[in-house]
Order: structure tokens, then sequence, then C-alpha cells
């Protein structure tokens, strides 16, 4: 049930692709909470034609297409955003990923350098390219937040989270650096959210994704964090409820982070 915890603000969602999306479940929960919103993707993912559904549902909202390694597209988003609402923007989602390599099926032993580098500019400084032009712009409103998706390969192995891993790991980097840098101008905040696995279309292109998932279920007392469960819990990352949480990177996964082993596991393996 709504609480209207997003009365007044508005926000900008990166990455809503189809209705399984993370960003797609996040951006239908904060316009129920009251926001209003701008959705944004690359030219390539918005020809699928799918968000418009989603703008449908969340009144209307503009779509502006930003490859989110282009300079030129964030500072016209960000420009345009401002213009449509009339004010600076309150909130930003960043759900954004895309391993090249895993795209090629290409073994972490064997990176393509180039892919790989591509990798790193989609999944990880683009979010040092979005605080940037924000910061530039002066676009985020003071107690502004910013939210961006990463996964716990960023501090554990999963070997075939292959290079993605790193790239979390550079993602949840450039939200405490970042954080430090916008908090001091701005007191804007900036976090990782660290969620469970979860079937989206980035996530099925992870090789034993199936595994993945309910090894993660029977390791978290709590179970696996669904896409609405995170939805909700970025929500409140956007209200007025969290301002002084920042340069943090969040687990929002059952508990499967600090649980060294469980008894659903044990039962596994003694079987
Ligand atoms: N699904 C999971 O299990 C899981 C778990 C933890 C974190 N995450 C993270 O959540 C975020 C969202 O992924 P998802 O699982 O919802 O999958 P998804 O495939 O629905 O979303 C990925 C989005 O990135 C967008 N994108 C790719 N290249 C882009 C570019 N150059 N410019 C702009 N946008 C671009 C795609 O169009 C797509 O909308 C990602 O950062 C992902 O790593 C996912």
């Amino acid at each position: 049930m709504p609480h209207n915890l997003l009365k007044g603000k508005k926000g900008i969602i990166f990455g809503a692709l189809n209705d399984s999306s993370l960003a797609w479940k996040i951006a239908e929960k904060c316009y129920a909470e009251g926001a209003q919103l701008v959705l944004t993707n690359a030219p390539i993912a918005l020809r699928m034609g799918e968000i418009n559904k989603l703008s449908e549902y969340c009144g209307n909202a503009p779509i502006i297409p930003a490859d989110v390694t282009s300079m030129d597209d964030l500072k016209n988003l960000f420009t345009k955003s401002m213009e449509h609402f009339g004010s600076q923007v309150d909130f930003v989602l960043h759900a954004v990923g895309m391993s090249m390599n895993i795209r090629k099926h290409n073994h972490y032993s064997e990176l393509d350098y180039e892919l790989q580098h591509k990798t790193y500019d989609i999944s990880a400084m683009s979010l040092h390219r979005v605080c940037q032009t924000a910061y530039q712009l002066d676009a985020i409103a003071e107690w502004g937040s910013i939210v961006a998706l990463s996964y716990i390969a960023a501090q554990r192995v999963f070997p075939d989270y292959n290079e993605m891993a790193d790239a979390k790991a550079l993602l949840e980097s450039i939200a405490r650096s970042f954080g430090y840098h916008y908090g001091i101008k701005n007191k804007v905040r900036i976090n990782t959210v660290s969620q469970s696995p979860t079937r989206t279309t980035a996530g099925n292109g992870v090789k034993g994704f199936e595994g993945f998932i309910s090894y993660a279920e029977q390791m978290s007392p709590l179970g696996n964090a669904s896409a609405e469960e995170c939805a909700d819990y970025c929500v409140t990352l956007f209200s007025d409820y969290t301002r002084l949480v920042t340069m943090q990177n969040l687990f929002h996964d059952g508990g499967f982070s600090f649980t060294g082993i469980s008894h659903a596991v044990i039962d596994q393996m003694e079987k």
C-alpha cells in the first residue's frame, strides 16, 4: 500500500528495458508513492518500444534517450528533465549494466580488453558520468539521492559473473568517492544497493544463473529479495527518511551476504 513517501519528488529512472527489469518495478513504485518521473534508456533499447507502456502507467512520463557512455546525451537528459519538471531533480536511479565479454562467451582468463573497456564504461564509469553531469549542471536538489544497483560479486568470487564483478567493484567505489564530493557540495547522497539475483534480461545473460538463484535462495535466511522488494527499498532511499545515509553499499539480499552456511545447504551436501 503506497504511503506517499515521494510526494512532490522528481526523479530520473535509467534502465527500464521490459517489465522484468528492476528499473521498471522501481519506476512503478516511485510513481505509486507520488513521484513525477522521466524515463531514459539507450536509443537502441528504446526502439523496442516497450517503455511506452511504463510511461503511460507513470502518468505519461517523458522518455528521453541517453546512452550512458555519451556526455552529450547525459547533458541533454538532465537539461531536458529540468525543463520538464521546472526545477532540479530529487533522485536518480542508475540501473544499467552490460558485459560485452559475457555476451561473447569469453572466459575471465581470455578477456578481450576492448570489450572490457566498454563493459566498465557502460556498467561503472557511467555512474561517474551521471554524477559529474548532474554536479556540473547543478541538476540535483539539496538532499537529493542517487542509487545504483550492484551485486555481491564485487566482494566475493562468483566465477561466472566474470568481468562484471570488477565493474561492480568500480561502481561501488565511485558511489563512495563521488558521494563525498556531492555531499559536501549540495547534501546529495549516493549509495549502491546490492540486490539478490533476480530474473531479468541482464541476469539471464550470466552462465548458470538458475543455479545462482537457487543457491542464494537456500543461503538467505529471509530468501532472495524480489524485484518488487528491491523497488520498496529504493523508494526508502529516495525518500526523506534516509537523508543521512550516503557512500554505502547496502545489501538487499535476505541475509545472504552475512551467512557462512545454512542448514538448507548442509542438508544438500549430506545427501
Ligand atoms: N538481475 C540481477 O540478478 C541483478 C542483481 C544485482 C544487480 N543487478 C543490476 O541491476 C541493474 C539493472 O539490471 P536488470 O537486472 O534489471 O536487467 P535489465 O537488462 O532489465 O537492465 C539493464 C539495463 O541497462 C541498459 N543499458 C545497457 N547499455 C546501456 C547504455 N549504453 N546506455 C544506457 N542504458 C544501457 C539496458 O538497456 C537495460 O535497460 C544492473 O546494473 C544489474 O547489474 C541485477
